[in-house]
Order: C-alpha cells, then sequence, then structure tokens
C-alpha cells in the first residue's frame, strides 16, 4: 500500500465514524508563540480542548505535517543513526472534544489497526501508564490482547507524571496519560520490548499514540483538570508505511525511497544505504515545509532551526563529494511525491527553492574552509579529549557551523564535545558586544529610582519629576544651559522607541529653563530617558517639568503606526499568509515594513493593497485599545508576533478589521490616517521583502509632487497629462522613423561622397591608388565606403581616414587582384604608425586608430609612393 493510500483510509476510517477531516494547519502554529513549531496533529485544536475555542464538531481527524527541531521535543540528532526518527514527519490523528474516550479511542485504533490495514493481532504489543487500569483493562478484556503484550510504564524519567506515558505538548498546553501501540518486526531485528532495557533498539517500534487528554499543564507545572475528557491520537504515516509495506526502516518506505535515488543522483553517490543520503532526505522535507510555511533561514529563533536543519544537509552533502549546490533540486522530487497531498508545496516549489539555493550559496563558501578547521582540531586531540570550546565557537562563529552541526561529525567520529566551553566563549562574546554598543540604548547608565509611568497614550503634554539626570555617561545633580543630557522623569507623555516605533521629540520645560528633547529610549526596562540639549536655563534632581511632545510629529508617528497594522493585513490578503513580519520602523515620515515573502510584488497587487487599505482608512472605524490577559487576547484572534516576549497582561490593539498585540501609539479613528500610498518595494535579503508607504500629509505632498512632475512633462510635450503616455509613444516613434531616415541618408552620402572619391584616385601600373581624409562620418560608414569603392574601382589600393576629436580612424582596402602585392594589413600600418598608432588585419581589408592627426595629410600622401613600391 502506497504512503498516499495509507494515509487516505486512514481519513476515511474515521470520517465513516463521524469525524469531520480538517486540514493540516501550517508548522507555524497560529497564535502561540510560546510553541516554535506544530510538533503533532493536535497543536490545531489546542484550545479547543480547554474549551476556549469551540468548534461546530466534536471528532475530528487530519494528517498533519509536524516538525521535531526545537522546543520540547526535538529528533534532530538522531536523524540518519536510526530506522525511524524525522525532523518532519506526517501525523495521523483521530481527535474527541469531550465526546468519546478511552474505549472507542481503543476500539478505533484496533479496528483501523487490524481490519482496515490487517495487521496480523499478534505482533501487536501495548503500552498503558502505570496507573491507568482503565486502560488497561479495555486492552485486556474488551480487545483481548494477552497481558504478555500489555505493559504498564510509570513516571520512569524522573519526576510526577514525566513518563514515556504521560504525553504533554509542550511546557504548557493540554496532557494526559497514554496508551501506545507498538509493532514487532520480529527476531531478526535487534531491539526489547517497551520497557525492557533493549527497548531502543528498532524492532518493538511505537507506531500509534492513543493520549487521553484530561489535564491542562500551567507554566508552573500545576495540572488543572480540562472541562471535558478527550482524545488525541497520532500515528506516524512514515512508521505504519514501514510496516504495511513490510520493510523495516522508515527510510525504506516508497515516498522515502524516491528521495533518496534524487539525494544520490544529486551528490553522485551509488551506495543507497548510506546514511547521509537519509539525513539529506529528511532534510529536503523539513526545510521545504518551513519555508512553505513562512520561514527563513536566519540567525534566531525558528530561522535559526532551519539553517541549522539546511546546514546539516548540506554537510552531510559534503561529505559525499558534493561541494556544489545540490539541496535546492531535490525540492522537484519533493514536489513529485507530496505535492498532490500538499497543494501549498507545488504552488511555492520554485520559490522554496530558490530560498534553499541562496542559503547553500552562502554557506557553500565557508564550510569547506570550517572542516580543514575542525578535522585539524580532531587530528590534533589527545585520546578522549574533546573538541574544545574555542573551536566549537570559531566554527559557529567564523564558519557558521551550528554547534549542533559539529556535534554531529564528532558523533560520527565517536568523540564528545565541549559544550561547557561553548557557551563561556558565547558568553564572553555577548559581554563584550554589550559593552561595545552601548550609546543609543544607553545601556550601562546606572538607575535606582521609580519606573517611568507612560501617561502618553492619550495625550501629548502633561508634568513629570526629575528623577535622573545624566552627563557624558555620568548621573549628575544639575545640568546647565548648552549642555546635553539625559533626563529620566517619574511620569512621561513621552513615547521611548519600541516596537519599531521611534520615541518622541517635543520640550520639556520649566521657569526659565528649556531642554529640547530630541528623542526618548528606555534606559533600562521601564524607565524612560529624554535626550537633548538644554537651550536655557539649568534643571536639577527633583525639578516639575511640563512636558510637551511634538504633536505633530507624534500624529505622523501614530498614522504610520496604525496603516502598519493594516498594511500586515493587506499583504497577507493579497500574498498570502506565508507573509509574516520580520522588522518595522515606523516614524514621522514612513513606515517601513519588512516580511517574509521571495518574489517583487507586482504594480497590480501593490494597487490592490493600497485599495484594501484605503478602504478601512474611509470606513474611519474608531481604533480601540483594551488592556487584558494573554490567553484572552490570544482567544479573540490577536496577532502575536513570535520571539517578543509578552506579559501577562498585554495591549490589544483594533485598528480597523485588524487586531494586534501593540504597544505603540495609534491616531482616534482610522479615517485620521487621509490616505495611504506605498512608496517603494523591494528585497533587502533571501526571502525577504521591504515596503515603504506613507500616509497623512506626507501622502498628500507625494501625490503633489507626483503631480507636479507629471504636469511639467505633460507641459513639455504640450499635452493634458492624461495623454501623456499616448504622447510619449507616438514621440518614441518618430524618434525611431528620423533614426532610420537619418542612418539612410547618411549612407547615401557616404556612396555619393565615393563617387567623387573614385574620380580622385590615381593609376598606378593598372592598381587605382587612393588615400583621402573624410570629414564627418564614422568608421562603419568609412568601411562600407572602402566597399564600394573597391566595387567601383575594381583594381584599388584604397586608405579613408576620419578624424573626430583628435582620434584617428582608418581603413585601408585592397582588391583580391592585387592583395597578393599589397596587402591591406600593411598598408593601413603605414599610415597608423605615422598618426600614433598602430593596425593590422586582413589583406583586403584591415582598421586601425591614431591618436595625432597632425601628421595625417603627410602620411596620406605617402601612400602612392608606398603602394608603388610593392607593385
Ligand atoms: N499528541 C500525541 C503525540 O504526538 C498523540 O504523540
Amino acid at each position: 500500500m502506497k504512503s498516499a493510500e495509507i494515509r487516505q483510509k486512514f481519513l476515511q476510517f474515521f470520517e465513516s465514524k463521524g469525524h469531520t477531516i480538517v486540514p493540516s494547519s501550517s508548522l507555524v502554529p497560529g497564535n502561540d508563540p510560546t510553541l516554535l513549531f506544530t510538533n503533532s496533529g493536535m497543536v490545531q485544536f489546542k484550545d479547543v480542548f480547554t474549551g476556549k475555542d469551540p468548534r461546530p464538531y466534536v471528532r475530528a481527524t487530519s494528517s498533519q505535517r509536524s516538525l521535531r527541531a526545537g522546543g520540547k521535543h526535538n529528533d534532530l540528532e538522531n536523524v540518519g543513526y536510526t530506522a525511524r526518527h524525522h525532523t518532519f514527519f506526517e501525523m495521523l490523528g483521530n481527535f474527541s472534544f469531550g465526546d468519546y474516550f478511552k474505549q472507542d479511542a481503543i476500539k478505533f485504533a484496533w479496528e483501523l489497526l487490524t481490519g482496515v490495514y490487517q495487521l496480523p493481532k499478534e505482533k501487536l504489543w501495548v503500552t498503558v501508564y502505570a496507573e491507568d487500569d482503565e486502560a488497561y483493562g479495555i486492552w485486556q478484556n474488551e480487545i483481548g490482547v494477552p497481558v504478555e503484550r500489555i505493559i504498564r510504564i510509570g513516571d520512569n524519567k524522573g519526576a510526577r507524571y514525566a513518563s514515556d506515558n504521560f504525553w504533554t505538548m509542550g511546557d504548557t498546553g493540554p496532557c494526559g496519560p497514554c496508551s501506545e501501540i507498538f509493532y514487532d518486526h520480529g527476531p531478526e531485528i535487534w531491539g526489547g520490548p517497551p520497557g525492557s532495557p533493549e527497548e531502543d533498539g528498532d524492532r518493538y517500534i511505537e507506531i500509534w499514540n492513543l493520549v487521553f487528554m484530561q489535564f491542562e499543564r500551567d507554566a508552573a507545572g500545576t495540572l488543572t483538570k480540562l472541562p471535558k475528557q478527550s482524545v488525541d491520537t497520532g500515528m506516524g504515516l512514515e512508521r505504519i508505511s514501514a510496516v504495511l509495506q513490510h520493510v523495516h526502516s522508515n527510510y525504506e518506505i516508497d515516498l522515502f525511497q524516491a528521495l533518496i535515488k534524487a539525494a544520490a543522483r544529486e551528490t553522485n553517490t551509488s551506495d543507497l544505504d548510506n546514511n547521509s543520503l537519509k539525513v539529506i532526505a529528511d532534510h529536503i522535507r523539513a526545510c521545504s515545509f518551513m519555508i512553505v510555511d513562512g520561514i527563513i533561514p536566519g540567525s534566531e529563533g525558528r530561522g535559526y532551526v532551519l539553517r541549522r536543519i539546511v546546514r546539516r544537509a548540506l554537510r552531510h552533502g559534503h561529505q559525499l563529494g558534493q561541494t556544489k549546490p545540490f539541496f535546492y533540486k531535490l525540492v522537484a522530487d519533493l514536489v513529485g511525491q507530496m505535492g498532490d497531498a500538499y497543494p501549498d508545496l507545488a504552488t511555492q516549489a520554485e520559490r522554496v527553492a530558490q530560498v534553499l539555493k541562496q542559503e547553500e550559496e552562502r554557506f557553500g563558501e565557508t564550510l569547506e574552509r570550517g572542516m580543514e578547521i575542525l578535522n585539524n582540531a580532531i587530528a590534533g586531540l589527545k585520546d578522549g579529549a574533546p573538541i574544545d570550546g574555542e573551536t566549537l565557537f570559531t566554527l559557529y562563529d567564523t564558519y557558521g557551523f551550528p554547534v549542533d552541526l559539529t556535534a554531529d561529525i564528532a558523533r560520527e567520529r565517536k568523540l564528545e564535545v565541549d559544550m561547557d566551553g561553548f557557551e563561556a566563549a558565547m558568553k564572553r562574546q555577548r559581554d563584550t558586544a554589550r559593552a561595545a554598543g552601548k550609546f543609543k540604548a544607553a545601556a550601562g547608565l546606572s538607575y535606582d529610582g521609580v519606573k517611568t509611568t507612560f501617561d502618553g497614550y492619550n495625550a501629548v503634554e502633561g508634568e513629570g519629576t526629575i528623577t535622573a539626570l545624566y552627563v557624558d555617561g555620568a548621573s549628575v545633580q544639575e545640568v546647565s544651559a548648552g549642555q546635553q543630557a539625559i533626563i529620566v522623569l517619574d511620569r512621561t507623555p513621552f513615547y521611548a522607541e519600541s516596537g519599531g516605533q521611534v520615541g518622541d521629540a517635543g520640550v520639556l520645560s520649566a521657569n526659565g529653563a528649556t531642554f529640547n528633547v530630541e528623542d526618548t529610549t528606555k534606559i533600562v526596562p521601564n524607565v524612560f530617558g529624554h535626550h537633548g540639549e538644554l537651550a536655557s536655563g539649568s534643571l536639577k534632581l527633583g525639578d516639575k517639568l511640563q512636558a510637551n511632545v511634538d504633536a505633530t510629529r507624534r500624529l505622523r508617528t501614530s498614522r504610520n503606526h496604525s496603516v502598519t497594522h493594516l498594511l500586515h493585513k493587506a499583504l497577507r490578503e493579497v500574498l498570502g499568509t506565508h507573509v509574516q513580519q520580520k522588522g518595522s520602523l515606523v516614524d514621522p515620515d514612513k513606515t517601513r515594513f519588512d516580511f517574509s515573502h521571495n518574489a517583487p510584488i507586482s504594480a497590480e497587487d501593490i494597487a490592490r493593497i493600497e485599495s484594501i487599505v484605503n478602504a478601512e482608512v474611509l470606513n474611519n472605524e474608531a481604533t480601540a485599545t483594551n488592556v487584558m490577559s494573554y490567553d484572552e487576547a490570544v482567544k479573540t484572534g490577536a496577532m502575536a508576533l513570535f520571539g517578543e516576549k509578552y506579559g501577562d497582561e498585554v495591549r490589544v490593539v483594533d485598528v480597523g478589521s485588524t487586531r494586534e498585540l501593540c504597544g505603540g501609539t495609534h491616531v482616534q479613528r482610522t479615517g485620521d490616517i487621509g490616505l495611504f500610498k506605498v512608496t517603494t518595494e523591494g528585497g533587502v535579503a533571501a526571502g525577504v521583502r521591504r515596503v515603504e508607504a506613507v500616509t497623512g500629509d506626507n501622502a498628500v505632498a507625494l501625490v503633489q509632487s507626483l503631480n507636479s512632475t507629471l504636469s511639467a512633462a505633460a507641459g513639455a510635450l504640450k499635452v493634458q497629462p492624461a495623454d501623456l503616455p499616448a504622447r510619449l509613444a507616438q514621440v518614441q516613434d518618430q524618434v525611431r522613423a528620423l533614426e532610420k531616415e537619418l542612418a539612410a541618408l547618411k549612407s547615401k552620402l557616404a556612396s555619393s561622397a565615393g563617387n567623387d572619391l573614385a574620380s580622385q584616385a590615381v593609376d598606378v601600373n593598372g592598381v587605382k591608388v587612393l588615400a583621402v581624409k573624410m570629414e564627418g562620418i564614422d568608421p562603419k560608414s568609412l568601411r562600407e565606403t572602402v566597399d564600394q569603392l573597391k566595387n567601383k574601382l575594381q583594381s584599388a589600393a584604397i586608405v579613408l581616414a576620419a578624424v573626430d576629436g583628435g582620434k584617428v580612424s582608418l581603413v585601408a582596402g585592397v582588391t583580391a587582384d592585387a592583395s597578393g602585392k599589397v596587402k591591406a594589413g600593411e598598408l593601413v600600418n603605414f599610415v597608423a604608425q605615422q598618426v600614433g598608432g598602430k593596425g593590422g588585419g586582413r589583406p583586403d581589408m584591415a582598421m586601425a586608430g591614431g591618436t595625432d592627426a597632425t601628421n595625417l595629410a603627410q602620411a596620406l600622401a605617402g601612400v602612392q609612393e608606398w603602394v608603388q613600391a610593392r607593385l
């Protein structure tokens, strides 16, 4: 049975049991910044289990693309070393949300395995959580599994509920005891049943995990009961395929064999059993789907996991002798295998290949050199010594070797790595970097006063008391006129730079003292420093200041911030949900938004994006801000950014139809944005595009300036602006026609000049000799004229010259009858030498140039004699 059929049969079976087939969700969990990747089928149903997200169905089934390459579930290191581990895999699952529980979950599983898939019952073993007598009883009495093949597994990992038979999604989330079904691949394979000392062998392989969801785990590790008992099951498609295809390793199934052959083809490897091919075949799946889901290689978070996997694949390719980019070529093979089940993969194949290729090129340059460094380090190791931290760090820092990549190489060679040494080297570098980059953030300033209260969400003026003053990085008591300083206030309406929005500018004042604020930043978390210069008077600690934010600047910035939310949504609507924010800068002049996307955006799409955003502006809805718990925010559909740290309480901002977690300042109504206009679109890094746009008076100014450019152009062509394109096309046609006419005239002119010239030729022993300078002629026409003269004169030796700004062009031609004696190449050289040049060429036609026309007339005059001497 092919994998595709196995997948289909699974979904159909559960559909026949009243389950709704739900499509696979993205590898990037929606709205869960705590979870790096979708690691199983239940992730998209997480909030359904906890009751926060009611659905119209209580039974669901899915085939979920999953990734275990980071976070709580990470199999990256094992890929290539076992028959059954993958980074990327497909998880088949059935789910009950407060509907059926243990009994039906077990019965369904048994019916599918032994009835639909026809597995022999005696090959199946099961485990239950040690305390779960109920599940044990069902297996024993209702299914009839002999007790020798039912194994209880307790808290075998050192803590309460830390067990192979107690499943948790991550550090937090729904969880519960589970019952696993194992398949015995037979005595010819080494390994023992679950719970035995040999359980890590490949003989008894877990194929299906039935989780009886009963609890939710919070960040403190406390379990609370779920509102309803539920079921979450997971069966790796690759494992069950191995069983049903009568092979023992997942890598032998149809799907993987095709990829392994493709990897062998691209690395010129003939031994199909080579482990590196398995690694590459596994990794192309993980990497391609990660890119499909909007992740791009980078230096942190998910992007770094992707980079690590790509680099691990490349290193294995390198090991097979492939030093050129090859990995990206496997995308097409993957589409052949999985494109039908995952249409997104098929439509994005080109983009995926392009992102991979760029990453390959980037790493290719240093891989070779890094391997050399590593090999030298290994050669110098004393027996049994680990690879030292400094080497690990150099490889990481200079050659882009993620530390697990080096560890992988070490493992192959049965060596250890000194992780503590690596961490120490990392810390040293971080400390140095921190010390070096301190000015703007004013990090390093010591502050022990109260935190600043920000009053500026709805106000641009207020009052505050000075709690600290700094001049040249040192804390001072007093500041006098003319000094640059940083002022900290206990409360302020000035927004401090964060979340991509620049800090406010404005004025702080008190009787006679005026401090011009150029920028506001947080000098330490929640402490606002006002950077600027004291224009007049003096200030000391404890002074009360009137604070006035530059309101126009703030309003412009707020417009640009609010519109950024609208832009983000419009981009996802027009380009696809792979669009994810990669960075933003919001200041008074513009919004600059970076996001994952791999191709330039067409003019039509930009126009659509502008229209969508402007329609929201015209709706003129009031914006709203609500402070609530993070969980509540996510529940109401707020967009959160992965990698951002959110506290317990978050600010949820609604702008038009968007809802985001955001700490920035915003306009009152979307209509305040005025007008939205994109100014530029371009690429900034592999897979990252940047859009810049303007709003409000900036947009009006832009439109006016575009209009005046247009009017000036229209005026110059004496048409209305609307007629400009047609008029321009007309002008271009005219120019082309004129150019043609000109060329025809030139050649006509040259030919009539040729007639005149022919009459000037002098007969020397039957050969017509002609050497003259022509006026206003280009080198090409010079050649044509020589050709014409040769025809006309029949037997001739000709040199024509033209001078343009001191530069001499020369063409010589000799008819065939004379070229035995008089060679055109020599002839042209004879003249060229006298005008500061050199030349040569064929006996019948040759060209040359010179740099000094002073002796040209004399040189030409000498031609007749020169020819005569040779005839
Ligand atoms: N969520 C369970 C697992 O991944 C089914 O094993």
